[in-house]
């Protein structure tokens, strides 16, 4: 189900004095009095906190919220944050330079109860994207706006797109092996793994034949074809292979590892998530171990996240508390056509 931030009601003029809590500029009308104008927004300063920018997914959605920052007249400010301890020191940075709202997608989402706790210290607004925020009771934040993908579901579209290539490629199922690159606390990851695993089943393939390769460490395309070799490594005897993972670096990492160990590409199915990594592979000459991506929207993901904190700072207005978006599944046949109707680069 696809909702929209902007299918919620507006809030009215007069809210928006009362709650922003400061007055916005007036103009003179003809009968002498004031009134207020679009113009005349309040000025929001927004923070934009991302795990990862190594992985073309947060180049990619920040940049939509840079655009949409600019075309709401809102400053944002774009951070990186490794671990979890620079996200606390970023968190009482931005609230020094005076951003008022938060939007993270956080490396240890585990910490969700102390990034939330330092938002409030500095009465600044707090939304995740990507990511869910975990509490200490381990389970996903109340009270946190979310925009996220349907996880699961975008695993069985993986787990479909796979199943359908080793039957196009006339595969004995039981003669091939998986590798799930999963960075194992992260439940968005699970999610996505798990849902690939359903489909494959339902294909009848047998998931116990899904060998995890946790990702550990620095979570990039090195580490996962670090944790891939471990596996292909036991597993010496697999000819066949399909990759999955909670996204493109994963997946890419992944196959790379099983190329460089002498599988050719025509033996691996690797089906990705994200689109925005597997583009790169789709435009090389030959073919890649990665055979297809789910294509998400970092737009969405930027630009609807940024324009939800600036109501929220300007109008009073909360912003849906749970918004999932889908995917589309991207090949070498219609990869262009589909980056461009996103508007990905
Ligand atoms: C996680 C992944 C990213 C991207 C986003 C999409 O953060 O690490 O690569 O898939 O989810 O929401």
């Amino acid at each position: 189900m696809k909702l929209s931030w902007s299918g919620l009601a507006c809030a009215c003029a007069a809210t928006l004095v009362l709650a922003s809590g400061c007055s916005p500029a007036k103009e003179p009308t003809a009968a002498g009095g004031t009134a207020t104008t679009e113009k005349t927004a309040k000025p929001a300063k927004i923070g934009f906190v991302v795990k990862q920018m190594d992985d073309s997914w947060f180049q990619q959605e920040t940049k939509f919220a840079k655009e949409k920052a600019a075309e709401l007249g809102v400053e944002l400010v774009v951070q990186e944050a490794k671990t979890g301890d620079q996200v606390l020191s970023v968190i009482d940075n931005l609230a020094t330079q005076g951003c008022e709202g938060l939007i993270i997608c956080s490396p240890e989402t585990q910490l969700g109860s102390a990034i939330k706790a330092a938002t409030e210290r500095h009465k600044m607004k707090l939304m995740s994207v990507d990511d869910r925020l975990i509490g200490t009771d381990g389970q996903p934040l109340a009270g946190v706006p979310h925009l996220g993908i349907s996880a699961f579901e975008i695993g069985r579209l993986v787990g479909k797109t796979i199943a359908e290539e080793m039957k196009a490629r006339n595969w004995d199922l039981a003669a091939v092996a998986g590798i799930a690159i999963l960075k194992e606390d992260l439940e968005t990851a699970r999610q996505r793994v798990d849902g690939a695993k359903e489909a494959l089943k339902e294909a009848g393939f047998d998931p116990a034949k899904v060998y995890t390769a946790p990702w550990k460490g620095a979570v990039d395309m090195t580490a996962a074809g670090d944790a891939a070799n471990i596996v292909i490594t036991q597993h010496g005897d697999v000819k066949k292979w399909i990759v999955v993972s909670s996204n493109d670096d994963g997946v890419v990492g992944a196959t790379r590892a099983l190329q460089n160990r002498g599988i050719p590409a025509s033996d691996i199915i690797g089906v990705g998530i994200n689109g925005t990594t597997a583009a790169a592979e789709f435009r090389k000459d030959q073919m890649t171990g990665v055979f297809a991506s789910i294509l998400l929207s970092p737009r969405r993901h930027g630009a609807e996240t940024v324009e939800a904190m600036a109501k929220w700072i300007r109008d009073g207005q909360t912003p849906a508390m749970e918004i999932y978006t889908t995917g589309t599944v991207i090949n070498r046949s219609n990869f262009e056509e589909e980056l461009k109707r996103e508007g990905v680069q």
